[in-house]
């Protein structure tokens, strides 16, 4: 088993960390729009928030070791794509960074800007860092802008991604499903 990422595809951390987030953003997507329906009378109406924020809160830290671990180590170079599939791809995955990072931080914010903690499956609380009342709203708007927004972006990825595998049956769908040759 190869836990680095070398020239020809990636290791087995990047593709842990990859399936696992995906799970995790789809997951959340789902959680957080059905949350949004529950009535006060609801017996999931206080679980199911703390339930996505703890799991998001997960998610946030994944995707900053995530960060680091792009940033040391290489990234496979797909030599049979032509230079706009390269050019588009970096493009698409360099972006799915500071979305993802930017939409989780705003929902950290829509949680504690009254000053309220988070309190992480009963376990310990995560703190509020910054308190001011109303701008909530925003962070609620930033949030789920972006969660839409990242859906969007990742049902494109994963077309380009069957495209890859069923129409021009390149390496590109098996570089994240195994270790590289
Ligand atoms: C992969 C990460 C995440 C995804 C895909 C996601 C997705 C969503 C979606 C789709 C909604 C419903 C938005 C709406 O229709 O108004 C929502 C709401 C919410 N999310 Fe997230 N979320 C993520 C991470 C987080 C994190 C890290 C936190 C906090 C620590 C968080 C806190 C909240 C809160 C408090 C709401 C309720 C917003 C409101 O009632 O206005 N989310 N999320
Ligand atoms: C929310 C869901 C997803 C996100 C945010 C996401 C994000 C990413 C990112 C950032 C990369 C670049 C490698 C890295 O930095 O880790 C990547 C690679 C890849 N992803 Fe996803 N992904 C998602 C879901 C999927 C799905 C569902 C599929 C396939 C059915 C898929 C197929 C691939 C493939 C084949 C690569 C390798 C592409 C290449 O090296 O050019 N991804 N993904």
């Amino acid at each position: 088993m190869m836990y680095r990422n070398t020239k020809n595809g990636y290791g087995a951390i990047a593709r842990w960390m990859h399936w696992l987030m995906a799970l995790g953003i789809f997951g959340l997507f789902a959680l957080g729009y059905w949350m949004r329906t529950l009535t006060y009378y609801s017996p999931y109406y206080k679980p199911a928030p703390e339930i996505h924020q703890g799991i998001g809160l997960i998610m946030l830290a994944l995707m900053l070791f995530r960060l680091f671990w792009r940033i040391t180590n290489p990234s496979p170079d797909h030599a049979e794509l032509t230079r706009p599939e390269r050019m588009g791809s970096a493009l698409l995955h360099w972006g799915f960074y500071p979305l993802l990072i930017v939409m989780m931080i705003a929902g950290y914010f829509i949680t504690t800007l009254d000053g309220r903690p988070i309190h992480f499956f009963g376990l310990f609380d995560v703190p509020s860092i910054y308190t001011q009342k109303g701008l909530e709203k925003l962070a609620g708007q930033i949030h789920w802008i972006l969660a839409y927004g990242i859906i969007g972006l990742a049902l494109l990825h994963t077309l380009a991604a069957l495209w890859h595998h069923f129409v021009k049956r390149d390496g590109v769908m098996m570089s994240i499903l195994k270790d590289p040759d």
